[in-house]
């Protein structure tokens, strides 16, 4: 078997949302590193063009385009995925990664239908929605992929989370479900859900203390890296996963890391 080939993306093209930065930003470079074109879709214009100008830099070609996008906007989306046709005539590859909010700081007695509402529709809404958008080009070619980022937080139960928790748990629930739904089209979906991983997000909130009692709690004695979660959306992106679909792979040291 040549195993190369089964992480190679040339001629595939990927839409990565909250691609400027952390995790994104990670899978965008490795799947440009495997030769995809990446659609870099950010609130974030000024990093998600530094993170395009720096794949293309490396690579030495013109793999990566940035563009502007809330995905909190339907008309963004839209746009998005008509800009994947209009400069590289398909879709390949989807991964739902912009999403937040909540950070353990979440009053349960303060927070708002409204607030808590926001949260669903960032992380749970724009990912089905743009998943619904880029299903329609996918089963064009019957092949796809879908990628959901989701948490640790999905599975842990912790105070004061309980809105940002509760929609990552309806994203490997509907993960699961879509991937019944887009299967037989030749389209996969699969969520992963990082453990606490070093990016601008995790800094704000963490402090040596919560570091060290995480870490207690790790058997693998370290924080993740951005490129640990970017080597299982590699993994999701190709076609070594091609027969994987609904799944939700935890990539956390082993272990459980909470805010708490
Ligand atoms: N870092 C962690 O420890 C961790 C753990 C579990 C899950 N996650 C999840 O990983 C994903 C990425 O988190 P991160 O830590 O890399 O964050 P980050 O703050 O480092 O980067 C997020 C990027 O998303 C962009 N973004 C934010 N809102 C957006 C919107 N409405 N539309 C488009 N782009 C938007 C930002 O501009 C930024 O470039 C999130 O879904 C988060 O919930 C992160």
């Amino acid at each position: 078997m040549e195993t190369k080939n089964l992480f190679n993306l040339e001629g595939k093209t990927a839409i990565i949302t909250g691609g400027a930065n952390g995790i994104g930003k990670g899978a965008c470079e490795i799947l440009a590193q495997h030769g995809a074109n990446v659609i870099i879709a950010d609130l974030n214009i000024n990093d998600a063009k530094n993170t395009a100008e720096e794949i293309n830099n490396s690579f030495g070609k013109n793999l990566a385009i940035a563009t502007e996008c809330n995905v909190l906007k339907d008309e963004d989306l839209v746009n998005l995925v008509n800009l994947a046709k209009s400069e590289f005539g398909r879709v390949d590859i989807l991964v739902n990664n912009a999403g937040g909010g909540g950070a353990g700081r979440e009053n349960p007695f303060k927070i708002s239908v409204d607030d808590f509402a926001r949260v669903f529709q960032l992380n749970v809404f724009s990912s089905w929605r743009l998943s619904q958008l880029c299903a329609q080009e996918m089963k064009k070619n019957a092949y796809g992929s879908i990628i959901n980022i989701s948490s640790m937080s999905s599975i842990n139960k912790s105070p004061n989370i309980s809105a940002y928790a509760s929609s990552k748990a309806a994203i490997n629930h509907m993960t699961a479900n879509l991937a019944f739904d887009y299967g037989p089209f030749g389209i996969r979906v699969n969520a992963i859900g990082p453990g606490a991983t070093k990016t601008h997000a995790l800094s704000t909130v963490l402090t040596p203390e919560i570091e060290e009692k995480m870490l207690k709690g790790t058997p693998i004695k370290r924080l993740g890296e951005v490129s640990d979660i970017a080597g299982a959306i590699l993994y999701f992106a190709s076609p070594i996963s091609e027969w994987v679909s609904g799944q939700i792979l935890f990539v956390n040291g082993g272990g459980v890391q909470t805010l708490d």
